[in-house]
């Protein structure tokens, strides 16, 4: 298959070559927002799929057609990614783009327009988790190693798109008023109450039967069973679905399955010197 081993690096970060070259992210970094696109922006494995389905079931008012008939790629595609040019849509109207770039290489162009952003961040220690799962399985990703090994490189931001900390301490200097920043954590918590708030951003209003249906088919079990959002579309030779799915386990605090208390001790001590100077914080001790 076509640079699965190919390491693109690009401002300094790696990126997977698989879905990446320096034309696409160049072209990524230069494109012209229109003041009608949403942007999700995400470091990977925070529920950057979960907020995808929640807005196409938001824009078509609880209707699932789209969201079971069209992947989400097409619905939502990666800006950095090879096949975006073809995806992306040049007529008028809302356009969902999906982007796990860190916020100074998008910045300047984000900057030009009046596109709303929606960034999701989760908990550390469940991204590390899942991202290390999500290496197993994605033959685009480097061997993760032992989990030990995958958490020092998540640590440095030596991994596949970054360091998690430069990533969510940019996007969360973009306090434009067309910016919403919402976490996993919240998503799981109320889901109803995430959708909501959601609308308003976006100056869309549901009836409460088409809150409930956006509510349903974006539940865990749904999405689960959804071919054009569980990954289950993609060819073996890229995923390696015998090894684990991506719609994995979906909970908060997963982390403690695999953090043994020294790598616990180590991540505090990593997450307290860079997240010292920012406002946000994450229940990182979660029960
Ligand atoms: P886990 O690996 O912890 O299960 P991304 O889409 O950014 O790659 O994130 C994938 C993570 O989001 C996976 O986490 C996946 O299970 C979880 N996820 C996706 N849809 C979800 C949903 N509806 N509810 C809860 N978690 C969801």
């Amino acid at each position: 298959m076509d640079r699965l081993t190919i390491t693109e690096t690009f401002a300094g970060i790696s990126f997977p070559g698989h879905l990446h070259t320096r034309e696409s992210l160049q072209l990524a970094q230069h494109f012209q927002f229109q003041d009608t696109d949403i942007v999700i922006a995400t470091f990977p494995k925070s529920g950057t799929t979960w907020m995808q389905e929640i807005l196409t079931l938001i824009h078509s008012k609880g209707d699932s057609l789209l969201a079971q008939t069209v992947p989400n790629w097409v619905r939502a595609p990666w800006l950095e990614h090879t096949y975006f040019r073809e995806t992306v849509r040049d007529e008028g109207g809302v356009r969902l783009i999906t982007t796990h770039l860190p916020y100074d290489i998008l910045a300047p162009a984000l900057k030009k327009s009046k596109a709303k952003v929606i960034y999701i961040a989760r908990n550390p220690k469940d991204v590390a988790v899942s991202y290390y799962h999500f290496h197993k399985i994605a033959k685009f990703l480097p061997d993760p190693g032992t989990f030990e090994e995958f958490l020092d490189k998540f640590l440095d931001g030596t991994v596949h798109y970054g360091s998690w900390f430069q990533h969510v301490k940019g996007w969360l200097r973009h306090q434009e008023d067309t910016f919403f920043y919402i976490t996993y954590e919240e998503m799981h918590m109320d889901l109803r109450d995430c959708i909501e708030r959601l609308c308003g951003f976006i100056s869309t209003s549901l009836t409460c039967e088409e809150l409930d249906n956006v509510e349903q088919h974006c539940s865990f079990n749904t999405m689960s069973q959804n071919k054009m959002v569980n990954c289950t579309l993609i060819s073996p030779e890229i995923i390696d679905h015998s090894k684990g799915k991506f719609m994995r386990k979906g909970v908060v605090g997963d982390w403690k399955q695999l953090f043994t208390g020294p790598l616990n001790i180590l991540f505090d001590r990593v997450y307290q010197e860079e997240m010292s100077n920012c406002k946000h914080s994450f229940p990182l001790a979660q029960d």
